[in-house]
């Protein structure tokens, strides 16, 4: 993993899909004098993310790839990322898998947060999944991106209680606010 040196922040791009809320939670978090990171960049594969409201609202450089020509993308972002000096690569809510050769050229700078106690339920549906299984514990991780789908190394995980009458949307929600406090305590690890 790329150490901080000196005084220097770490360039970081997010990428997202959706309501951007660990985007929102993780420009906070940059602001704050001890965050090794800024955030320079903020990449979508959809222009109806409703987050990407936050790159204007701070004034921070935004592009949508939509992913229809994936590899073709991916060479254009790589190319937005080197010429950016991105170090470290956040994604928030990205619901496009990255290919294995772009995640070669930023092997161990990409990580990633999923709403679940990983390895159990890698993909999608995770909360719906873990009610139906009548799990006693659900949670988030924040882990770094390998080839393999939501299999890298774990940096920090939170476990939280499911209540006996919980559904997935409340469950989300209890979630979602652990992965606020998770994602930047991640961070803080890789950079101490
Ligand atoms: C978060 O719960 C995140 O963990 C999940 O999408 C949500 C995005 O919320 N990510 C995945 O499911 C990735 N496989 P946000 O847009 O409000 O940050």
């Amino acid at each position: 993993m790329v150490k901080l040196t000196g005084l220097k922040k770490i360039k970081t791009a997010v990428f997202i899909s959706g309501t951007g809320s660990n985007l929102k939670n993780l420009i906070k978090f940059s602001k704050i004098k001890k965050s090794p990171i800024t955030i320079d960049l903020i990449i979508s594969n959809t222009s109806k993310a409703k987050g990407l409201i936050f790159a204007n609202e701070y004034k921070i450089k935004k592009r949508i790839f939509r992913f229809k020509n994936p590899r073709n993308d991916e060479k254009k972002i790589l190319k937005l990322l080197k010429n950016e000096n991105i170090q470290l690569i956040c994604l928030a809510g990205f619901m496009k898998i990255l290919s294995k050769n772009f995640i070669k050229e930023f092997i161990g700078k990409i990580i990633n947060i999923h709403p679940s106690l990983l390895p159990k339920y890698k993909g999608v549906n995770t909360h719906v999944r873990a009610i139906n299984n009548k799990d006693k514990f659900a949670g988030c991780t924040v882990h770094y991106v390998t080839a393999k789908l939501d299999s890298g190394k774990i940096i920090l995980q939170k476990k939280i209680k499911i209540s006996p009458k919980e559904k997935s949307t409340s469950l989300a929600k209890k979630v979602l606010k652990q992965e606020h406090k998770l994602y930047p305590a991640a961070i803080m690890k890789i950079f101490n």
